[in-house]
């Protein structure tokens, strides 16, 4: 980031770097995702991604998803009456999590590029470490909405350390259900945590919000092709169903500090079933 950049990602809390990565390297997670989603079983598994206050994920296939690669489908995909897929799988998911940047070659190559190093010791971390990642398709017709959110909510750490990066693989616009960013709601902090339950049970649940979540003055974050947005964990952020007839596929991943002495608490919803750390992104060369 250039110190003007810098700038307008701490007043704002994010920031839109157009073409940072080419339309060749976007194909090329496109195609990867391609390979992913022809291997995937839909018989399998039929876990829908769903969010928002009554809605939260908690059954065992998410819970268990951090040092996998699986497939969420949309609400949409399937006939109420008999439990049968709308359309094709490769239009029905909803997104694939949440260890493409371990485990997919093309994703690992990708997410520890020296681009991104370099985007992400721009800002103060001392050892960033990639502890989520997922391809959102935000399918056309039946692309579901994104509730207005903050990323420190689902990757809760002590003291607050996490960010987004997201890139647009397809031209984000209005129409097919770009992000929308609260410019300086990052300043408010964090409101919550989702975490496994406190009894002990299989699931999920929220903390008690500390405050409230305001969308007034939301902008729309229209995005070409390549183009990544920064996203601090205390943004307030959210994206509208995509009813147009176009997808809108992006790749995100999460950064947390695992340096500084910054915890990692026990029940956050992602932990890895292998007890591995995080894998850490390596400094950018001088
Ligand atoms: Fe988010």
């Amino acid at each position: 980031m250039t110190p003007k950049e810098k700038a307008f990602f701490d007043e704002n809390g994010y920031l839109v770097i157009d073409n940072f990565a080419s339309k060749e390297q976007m194909q090329q997670l496109r195609q990867a995702m391609d390979r992913i989603v022809e291997k995937f079983d839909e018989n399998e598994h039929r876990s829908i991604f769903q969010t928002g206050p009554n809605k939260q994920q908690g059954d065992e296939y998410f819970l268990t998803s951090g040092d996998k690669i699986r497939c969420f489908f949309e609400p949409g995909a399937f006939e109420l009456k008999d439990g049968k897929m709308k359309t094709p799988k490769h239009l029905s998911i909803n997104k694939v999590g949440h260890d493409l940047h371990g485990l997919d070659p093309a994703f690992r190559a990708f997410s520890f590029s020296p681009a991104v190093s370099q985007l992400i010791y721009s800002l103060p971390y001392e050892q960033a470490a990639v502890c989520q990642s997922m391809y959102i398709f935000k399918q056309p017709r039946i692309g579901e909405p994104v509730d207005a959110h903050q990323d420190s909510t689902f990757l809760y750490t002590i003291p607050q350390s996490v960010t987004g990066l997201w890139w647009a693989v397809e031209d984000a616009t209005k129409q097919n259900g770009c992000l929308w960013a609260v410019p300086g709601s990052h300043r408010l902090g964090n409101k919550s945590c989702f975490r496994r339950r406190k009894d002990g049970k299989p699931g999920t649940e929220f903390d008690p919000p500390k405050h409230e979540l305001s969308v007034e003055g939301a902008v729309p974050l229209e995005m070409p092709s390549g183009s990544v947005v920064v996203i601090h964990g205390d943004l307030v952020h959210l994206s509208h169903p995509n009813t147009s007839e176009k997808s809108r596929h992006a790749y995100s991943i999460h950064i947390i500090e695992t340096g500084k002495g910054v915890q990692y608490p026990a029940h956050n919803w992602l932990q890895r079933s292998d007890s591995k750390p995080f894998p850490v992104l390596p400094k950018p060369s001088a």
